[in-house]
């Protein structure tokens, strides 16, 4: 028996979407206003996916709240209300600060945090009402 628990956190950050190698216009062709100079925010939204077989006694994978610390002191403490692009962070410093980049890097972070019981099954960050992604582990 194979359960998939899954814990919600969000955080508020500021980000541009911009290649420094091409010109100005290239980049509003394909970024529109997320290339916009003086950057712009958004509210993420990101869910955590973990699978595992409920223990026996407890009837758990892993202490949801424990996973919901994870996710705070990993990834949430460290991107709230900063600049994607100008502040510090567990992204490299040429990776774009896209929710395809993102979702990728918040998969590093929390992996190696999770318990034995449990395997990381999904990390999926939304950006807006309309847009998402998502990261398996492939
Ligand atoms: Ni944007």
């Amino acid at each position: 028996m194979l359960v998939y628990l899954t814990r919600k956190e969000g955080f508020n950050a500021a980000h541009k979407l911009w290649v420094k190698s091409w010109t100005e216009e290239q980049n509003f062709e394909l970024f529109g206003k997320c290339a916009n100079k003086n950057f712009h925010g958004h509210n993420y939204e990101y869910e955590v996916t973990v699978k595992g077989k409920p223990d026996p006694l407890t009837g758990l994978i892993m202490n949801v709240k424990d996973l919901g610390k994870i996710m705070k002191v990993k990834v949430s403490d460290v991107l709230d209300h900063t600049n994607l692009n100008l502040d510090p962070n567990f992204l490299p410093e040429d990776a774009q600060p896209t929710i395809e980049n993102l979702v990728y890097y918040i998969w590093k972070e929390i992996e190696p945090e999770l318990p034995e019981s449990c395997e990381l099954h999904c990390v999926k960050l939304r950006e807006t009402a309309k847009s998402y992604a998502e990261y398996y582990g492939e």
